[in-house]
């Protein structure tokens, strides 16, 4: 067989690690492979920018119709991000009869049965290795070194710039808003950090997972998210008090026909291999019925893990189109057509253990009253903190909670806040995950 054509969309971080890994490493790339994979052409949006990777001029167009319709290109590379034109270029792709490779979790949660209805029907491999954990094999260990398995359960801190922001308030006991504007300064967090700060990047990576664990319908819109930008260091330093590290975490639950994927910061205990997983590291762990707990810990992003994970699908496209292998995996871990429906649960149906830190008057009679509360909720407690006596003044009462409905819980929370003569503030609500 001839070489492999290579055209990629987007020379940004991604796409520059991309080109740098198959120019550095083209010699051990043949030898796997087996056959050359060139570049033919390249997409960008200014030809006259700097770029990590300096590539030659005449690779790089701004016509990225072109790149896609070319004739001689096997395999398209989409690493521009963004919703469109992503998607309408990637399906494209696929209509041409190209082999597709994409980065975008974005697109993948939102248009995931569009992409992979036009995969299917036009018989093409779509690789996603690099959507999910950047440098992290983590999409191949779903689809093919578990699939033996039901995948039960799956937890993961999937972005870095969330849990840099974390690792920084819990080391350093500085607040969100400054530990965010440093991370800006030193390139931790984009110039628009919303969808990383606000967990959405977290619920696009979650819903790809749960998609490919699960086997089912995982409709993005459903995912509960919360950011962390409530999170404050007196809620770091109590949680560190009680054996907990705060961190954004991702969760996706397969129990008795349903599902529940959710993302929101998470006190996670001293022992879970999370617990130790800081700064722009990324970690998950997936708990399958027959392998048990298994956590994958590495870097979640930047040029050489992203690059490494795209030219991972690269290179197991070229295998099968090399040995006539195309379409032994499917891309989305289940046969066409053998997708099943699962019921996902609404956020007010889960079951989590809490951490509640009340704002208090000190003065008798309080603690009695949100225990009360709580108590008609069917809200146990767990444990109570309460330090510092300063009589008539606001003091912090913090609790952890044994396992409650979230809906009995945000019912109690209602009413406690409301007690005005004695609750002087919102109370912070932090999920626990023991078990994760
Ligand atoms: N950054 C990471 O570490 C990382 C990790 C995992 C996944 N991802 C995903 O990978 C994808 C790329 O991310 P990135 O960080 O590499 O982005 P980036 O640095 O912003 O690069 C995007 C590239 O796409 C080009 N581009 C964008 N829109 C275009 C258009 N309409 N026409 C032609 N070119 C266009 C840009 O051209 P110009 O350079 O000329 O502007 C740029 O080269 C995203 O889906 C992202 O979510 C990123």
């Amino acid at each position: 067989m001839r070489g492999l054509t290579l055209g990629i969309l987007g020379l940004g971080t991604v796409g520059s690690g991309v080109v740098k890994i198959l120019r550095q490493n083209r010699e051990v790339l043949e030898r796997r492979v087996g056959i050359p994979l060139s570049i033919k052409r390249i997409a960008v949006r200014d030809l006259k920018a700097k770029r990590a990777t300096e590539v030659e001029a005449e690779l790089l167009t701004t016509d990225v119709w072109a790149v896609v319709r070319d004739p001689d290109i096997d395999i398209i590379v989409e690493l521009m991000g963004g919703i469109e034109p992503a998607r309408s270029l990637i399906l494209e792709a696929a209509a041409q009869g190209k082999q597709v490779v994409t980065a975008n979790k974005a697109l993948l949660a939102e248009a995931w049965d569009e992409v992979f209805t036009a995969v299917t029907r036009h018989g093409v491999d779509l690789g996603f290795e690099a959507s999910v954990g950047g440098g992290i094999p983590i999409i191949r260990a779903i689809r093919e070194g578990f699939v033996g398995n039901r995948i039960e359960s799956i937890y993961g801190i999937v972005n870095g710039t969330s849990n840099y922001i974390l690792t920084r308030m819990t080391d350093a006991g500085e607040e969100f808003r400054a530990v965010l504007g440093e991370a800006m300064a030193q390139g931790y967090a984009e110039p628009d950090p919303t969808l990383d700060i606000e967990g959405i990047d977290s619920a696009h990576k979650i819903t790809v997972l749960a998609a490919l664990a699960f086997g089912c319908r995982v409709p993005f819109a459903r995912v509960f998210v919360e950011g962390i930008s409530g999170i404050t260091p007196m809620d770091i330093s109590y949680a560190r008090e009680l054996g907990y590290k705060v961190k954004s975490l991702a969760i996706a639950k397969h129990q008795d026909g349903e599902i529940e994927v959710r993302v929101h910061p998470t006190l996670i205990p001293e022992g879970n291999l999370l617990y130790g997983v800081d700064g722009v590291y990324n970690a998950i762990t997936v708990i399958g019925d027959m392998v048990g707990a298994n956590t994958f810990i590495g870097r979640g992003a930047g040029l050489g893990p992203s690059g490494s994970a795209v030219v991972g699908d690269i290179v197991e496209i070229a295998r099968n189109l090399a040995t006539g292998g195309r379409g032994r995996v499917p891309p989305a871990a289940y046969r066409p057509g053998h997708r099943v429906e699962l019921r996902m649960k609404a956020m007010d149906e889960v079951l989590s253990e809490y951490y509640l830190r009340f704002s208090v008057l000190d003065q008798p009679g309080v603690l009695s009253k949100i225990s009360g509360v709580l108590g008609r909720h069917n809200i146990s407690i767990a444990s109570v903190i309460q330090k510092g006596r300063r009589v008539g003044e606001t003091v912090p009462l913090v609790m952890m909670t044994h396992h409650a409905c979230e809906r009995d819980m945000q019912a109690a929370l209602r009413e406690i806040d409301q007690i005005a003569a004695e609750v002087t503030a919102r109370t912070v609500l932090i999920r626990v995950e023991n078990g994760a």
